[in-house]
């Protein structure tokens, strides 16, 4: 923490120079600030990016809030982390089940503390924090890239909102770690119910659900440089995700992290080149008894293939398949009361996973959890079919879960990547 009495790094200079801030902050005080507290990355790092934003991007009196009023707010509530985090955060360490709950004030609280880059011994790999994905800010402010300023934007937005009225509630932080997964060679279980659709997203549609985040084994991707894809869109519009970062150690291939009670605070459009901010979003969820916003999220990280076929390989098909189990799976839970499972693509974008190979892939692991699904293609009408298909296919067959598995797994879908054609004229899988 920032405010440990065992940080080496120059605390006095960091506090003096951040609450030199409240007056008519600049933006060369706030570079010098940030550079003055990291002296070891002065000649690294740039700040390109905030200042495009503030000079190019945000009306003249947007900036001048920015800096009067919003940039001092998150002063305070960074210096409010004696008072608000009492306690040393404990590390959610691979290999074991631990859960970690702190308030949305907190969160709030720590992430200032990130964007300010003030958490020590986290900006280089060679720390003791070399497995753990970065917190600090840094790299969100360099660079000329339109991404990192759409990006503060979203960023910001949160910020505006928790220094005007600080939220409420709880957010729980869950790592489960499964050591013994299932046999699925000899799984009796039959799939469970798919909707399938090319329209909506996971955020927007799959209220109430288990909603899957296609993370990176060191959560939350890029979301703290220039990554822009689902999982750091995620991160960036449900900002209090990217906290995690701060104490969660990389997923091991059986492990996954589960976060309950985050809030949306941005809404946004595109994807990745074309993703803009669009407003702020008022999130009316309900709190569960915790004082939690009922929104779950899982993160679960899909290998990433060098060649197409090595997805095939049957060893690689058991870590994606033990992989999203252990997203899906819930110990202590009624199976009768599980949701569903809000999923799509996977690990297909720059991980080369095969979305019809992946699908099947959750669509087992959730059947084995007892969960049904929803899934999301992503404007992908063409993959709903298919998808749809091999579902109906399978279901009215009562094809189990252990006959689903390898070598008939990749039989079912090429079989369906390859010919739409009407079910019933396709051998029995069973038989194959
Ligand atoms: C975590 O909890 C699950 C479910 O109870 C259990 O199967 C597993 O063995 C536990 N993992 C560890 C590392 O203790």
């Amino acid at each position: 923490m920032p405010c440990s009495e065992k940080n080496l790094f120059p605390m006095e200079t960091e506090v003096h120079q951040l609450e030199s801030y409240n007056i008519p902050i600049t933006m060369i005080l706030f570079f010098d600030a940030i550079l003055r507290y990291n002296i070891a990355h002065a000649k690294k790092w740039d700040f390109t990016a905030l200042n495009l934003l503030c000079t190019e991007y945000l009306e003249h009196c947007e900036a001048q809030h920015l800096f009067e009023v919003i940039l001092p707010a998150m002063v305070d509530l960074a210096l409010s982390a004696p008072r608000l985090c009492t306690m040393p955060i404990p590390l959610l360490k691979s290999r074991m089940n631990h859960s970690l709950t702190l308030s949305q004030e907190q969160i709030a609280c720590l992430l200032a503390n990130a964007f300010f880059c003030t958490f020590p011994r986290r900006n280089s790999r060679k720390s003791e924090y070399g497995n753990y994905p970065e917190i600090n800010f840094y790299r969100l402010f360099e660079g000329t890239s339109l991404r990192k300023v759409e990006k503060l934007k979203t960023l910001l937005c949160y910020f505006r909102r928790v220094t005007q009225h600080r939220p409420k509630g709880l957010v729980t932080f869950t790592r489960q770690a499964l050591n013994n997964p299932p046999d699925w060679e000899s799984s009796q279980t039959l799939l469970t119910r798919l909707h399938i659709t090319c329209e909506g997203r996971i955020e927007d549609n799959g209220y109430g659900m288990l909603q899957v985040d296609f993370a990176n084994r060191m959560v939350g991707g890029g979301v703290t440089g220039h990554g822009l894809v689902q999982e750091e869109i995620r991160f960036i519009i449900n900002p209090e995700l990217i906290v995690s970062r701060l104490f969660t150690e990389a997923l091991e291939h059986n492990e996954c992290l589960i976060i309950t009670g985050t809030e949306q605070y941005s809404e946004y459009t595109g994807y990745a080149e074309s993703y803009k901010w669009k407003c702020s979003y008022k999130d009316e969820t309900p709190r569960d008894d915790w004082q939690r916003r009922c929104t779950e999220i899982v993160a679960i990280d899909a290998l990433k293939y060098r060649h197409f076929l090595e997805q095939f390989i049957p060893e690689k098909m058991t870590r994606e398949l033990n992989k999203a189990y252990c997203g899906f799976y819930r110990h202590n839970a009624n199976v009768k009361e599980l949701s569903a499972v809000a999923t799509g693509n996977w690990g297909c974008g720059a991980f080369g996973g095969d979305t019809r190979l992946k699908a099947l892939i959750q669509l087992m692991a959730a059947a084995e959890a007892g969960r049904d699904v929803a899934y999301f293609t992503f404007g992908d009408a063409q993959l709903m079919k298919e998808v749809h298909k091999m579902h109906s296919f399978l279901t009215e067959r009562r094809v189990r879960v252990g006959k689903t598995r390898t070598p008939n797994l990749v039989f079912v879908v090429f079989l369906f990547a390859a010919v739409p054609v009407n079910a019933s004229a396709i051998p029995s899988v069973t038989s194959a």
